[in-house]
């Protein structure tokens, strides 16, 4: 069996531990002969190493492993890049949360003028990659979760159509791990499902078991009841703290608004700006929540490794619901033909939609990346909201093309989660003040 190699970007962030945690709990679907990490930030893809080469030595002697700013080292003789970097940091990402809200509009990682401006630093960032990746492992493959995956997926496919980039979200995943449990299933992988929208912006429209039996009576019925919450909580550590709580019960009210479907947790920041305006705390954002939680885990427990040469008794866990990211290699190494929601080029797979919009649809991945399975014509309503958010995306990637203000400034009017173009540039021009080291100039 082919080991492969493969690179992370991103070494530093804060899910790099539970990914190879993930992986080498993978390597007999998915073995490995080198693992890389590469980071623009040494000091802080430093700590990650540390404590990442003990565990690897500990659990997979044999895989060769080494952490790099170079991106020559770093992107030469791999087969896959897994890509998750995040540009400016949480330093930015709390700038994005807490910008809007001054304004009373609510601030968030991907949506509205948050993910505006964190679309605006990331385009440079993942066309970076790929051309690293181009350049010296010209056969490799990017598997890319680096955010906003809307935009930056819209970025890849007009700037650098010939890629071999796959964009791909893990909420799906999440919500379809809630979905299984609550009708008593053991897995998501025991549903098949059908499913379209915009990157955190979608609709669940038929779920089967493996026989063909309709789970969607069922489903809904829990979700008309308690959203996404479930009664008892599952161990999916990726959303566990209190606010995503919050976002799973909130999914109650985004079902009631079109029960033919079951909704994407994120379209609560579409439906219900307000509310969510009015639960924030404009001094202390999802971000502060992340920093004081789950980077300062990860990073205390890293260097605590670090120091005791040892990862023996580590609280690191196995990010075992990243392992959608093995599925997917694997469908590419072994042509495995597995279903999965992927972000694509439209092209008819949502039928009465926009040709060229990169939508979330179920796809078919074989050695030679995703074929998107038809979904047919959607309805009047969520082709209104599609039609005017991925307009936003689109104009957000001329915007940074083009270097121009006025199409940045009529992409934050056009977004649902802002109130009028006055807003909209009060929110833009703060922005451009805290963005200038990331954003192209704006003319
Ligand atoms: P993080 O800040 O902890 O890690 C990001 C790392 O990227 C940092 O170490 C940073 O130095 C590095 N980086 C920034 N710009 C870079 C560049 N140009 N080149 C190389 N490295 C660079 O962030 P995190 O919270 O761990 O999240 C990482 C990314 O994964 C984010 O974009 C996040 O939104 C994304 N994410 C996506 C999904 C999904 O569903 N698609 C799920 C989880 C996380
Ligand atoms: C979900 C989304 C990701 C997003 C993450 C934010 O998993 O699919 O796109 O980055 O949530 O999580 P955080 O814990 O950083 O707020
Ligand atoms: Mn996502």
């Amino acid at each position: 069996m082919k080991k492969f190699s493969i690179v992370i970007a991103g070494g530093g962030s804060t899910f790099t531990p539970g990914i190879v945690l993930m992986l080498l709990d993978n390597l007999e679907k998915f073995p490995i002969r080198q693992i890389k990490f590469y980071d623009n930030d040494p000091q802080r893809q430093k700590q990650i190493a540390d404590a990442c080469e003990i565990i690897i030595k500990e659990q997979a002697p044999d895989i060769e492993f080494l952490a790099t700013t170079d991106p020559k080292t770093a992107f030469t003789d791999v087969d896959f890049v897994m890509a998750h970097i995040r540009v400016g940091l949480y330093a930015m990402r709390e700038k994005d949360e807490k910008i809007p809200l001054k304004y009373g509009v609510i601030g968030q990682e991907t949506c509205g003028p948050g993910g505006i401006a964190y679309g605006m630093r990331s385009i440079g960032g993942v066309l970076e990659l790929i051309d690293y990746m181009e350049k010296y492992s010209p056969e490799a493959w990017m598997l890319n979760y680096s955010n906003p995956a809307a935009i930056v997926a819209e970025a890849t496919r007009k700037l650098r159509p010939e890629s071999k980039i796959i964009n791909i979200c893990d909420m799906p995943v999440g919500i379809e791990e809630r979905m299984a449990k609550a009708v008593g299933l053991s897995s998501r992988k025991e549903m098949v499902v059908r499913y379209y929208g915009l990157n955190h912006f979608g609709w669940w429209t038929d779920i089967r078991d493996q026989e063909g039996n309709d789970l969607m009576p069922k489903i809904k019925a829990h979700v008309k009841e308690y959203g996404y919450s479930l009664k008892e909580e599952i161990e999916e550590s990726q959303h566990m703290d209190a606010s995503w709580m919050h976002t799973f019960a909130k999914a109650k009210e985004v079902y009631a608004v079109d029960p033919t479907t079951l909704p994407n947790t994120y379209l609560k920041y579409y439906f219900y700006p307000q509310d969510e305006v009015a639960h924030a705390n404009p001094e202390y954002t999802r971000a502060n929540e992340v920093m004081a939680g789950r980077e300062k885990h990860v990073f205390g427990e890293c260097n605590r490794i670090t120091k005791a040469g040892t990862a023996q008794g580590t609280t690191l866990e196995v990010d075992e619901h990243a392992s959608y990211i093995v599925d997917l290699a694997r469908a590419i190494a072994y042509n495995t033909y597995e279903r999965m929601l992927l972000i694509v080029e439209n092209q008819g797979a949502v039928v009465n939609f926009e040709e060229t919009a990169m939508v979330e649809v179920p796809c078919i991945v074989g050695s030679n990346g995703p074929e998107p399975i038809v979904q047919g014509k959607i309805p009047r309503f969520q082709k209104g909201l599609m039609e005017q958010q991925v307009a936003v995306e689109k104009l957000v990637v001329e915007a940074w093309t083009e270097g121009s203000y006025q199409k940045l400034w009529q992409a934050l009017t056009l977004s649902r989660i802002v109130p009028n173009a006055r807003i909209a540039q009060e929110i833009l021009d703060d922005l451009i003040e805290v963005n200038k080291e990331f954003w192209p100039e704006l003319r």
